[in-house]
């Protein structure tokens, strides 16, 4: 079977399986298999595959057929201005989080060094991606997760970061380590309730603990908000990712526990997706 004959056998049946993005998903998956960038197979649409190639591709659209994600089967993950590596049981980052990333470095844009606690650090791609852009800026990584922390740790060592970064296997309500200029965080923050009716392949696949927010979707950020009330220098910024419906809830528990507004910050489908805040003595 020629590339081009494989894409279209694969999209039909994605397709057929209601996967949305099917034709690109079957793009990206065989250049994966043949170790390539996704141009080459539009300028080798008749090359030929070879039968274990082709048997490595039908697996992996079988699984994605499954819903399983492409992030999963490939192992990896675009995010910022970086490739990072991603392994079943962590969360993949997401486009709509890049918005914690810009906003971030807009607001230490003047600054030539910052201590940085990342809450939940899943793979590493808020912390990781911001000490790659600020060279005198050292962070932590806390995660409740051991699989996370490993993986953060491959992730720093790909990005020759880990000696300005260190990361704890910790819930936060135990960590009690060090004085912030920032603590930055995407937290779990889905409504319990609402978990089954996420996309299949969230759903399946993805981990539960890096979703499930209680019963409001709000019981890990109110976590993060106290803790971040203890741990902030003073005039020290938080950066939360929220759900598209939580800001006034949020608002409410930051100014409860006395930090100033700074700014609410949409994502590009122009929800409400970031607030900051600062830490007022
Ligand atoms: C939404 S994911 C974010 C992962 C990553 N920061 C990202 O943006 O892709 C939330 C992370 O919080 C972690 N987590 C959940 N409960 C926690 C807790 N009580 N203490 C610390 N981390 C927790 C999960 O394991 C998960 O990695």
């Amino acid at each position: 079977m020629n590339i081009y004959n494989a894409i279209k056998e694969g999209t039909k049946i994605l397709k057929k399986n209601n996967i949305k993005f099917s034709a690109l998903d079957c793009e990206i998956l065989l250049a994966e298999v043949l170790k390539k960038q996704r141009k080459y197979l539009i300028l080798n649409l008749d090359k030929k595959l070879n039968r274990v190639n082709l048997e490595i591709y039908k697996n992996l659209i079988k699984q994605r057929s499954n819903g399983k994600p492409v992030a999963y089967l490939t192992k990896k993950k675009d995010f910022w201005n970086s490739e990072f590596i991603i392994k079943e049981g962590i969360l993949i980052p997401r486009p709509d989080t890049e918005v914690l990333i810009e906003a971030t470095l807009e607001l230490f844009k003047y600054k030539d060094y910052a201590n940085i606690l990342d809450v939940g650090v899943g793979s590493g791609c808020i912390i990781l991606s911001i000490l790659k852009e600020k060279q005198c800026f050292y962070g932590t990584g806390i995660d409740v997760s051991s699989k996370s922390i490993s993986l953060s740790k491959l992730n720093a060592k790909k990005f020759s970061l880990e000696n300005r970064v260190k990361f704890i296997k910790t819930d936060v309500d135990n960590f009690c380590h060090g004085k912030y200029d920032l603590i930055i965080s995407n937290p779990p923050y889905v409504n319990s309730g609402k978990i089954k009716y996420l996309e299949k392949d969230v759903r399946n696949f993805e981990p539960k603990l890096a979703l499930d927010g209680g019963l409001d979707g709000t019981f890990k950020i109110f976590k993060i908000i106290e803790k971040a009330s203890t741990l902030l220098k003073s005039n020290g910024r938080l950066v939360l990712e929220i759900g598209y419906d939580q800001k006034t809830k949020i608002i409410g528990l930051l100014k409860k526990r006395r930090f100033y507004i700074n700014n609410i910050i949409k994502d590009y489908a122009k929800n409400d997706r970031c607030i900051i805040s600062t830490k007022i003595n």
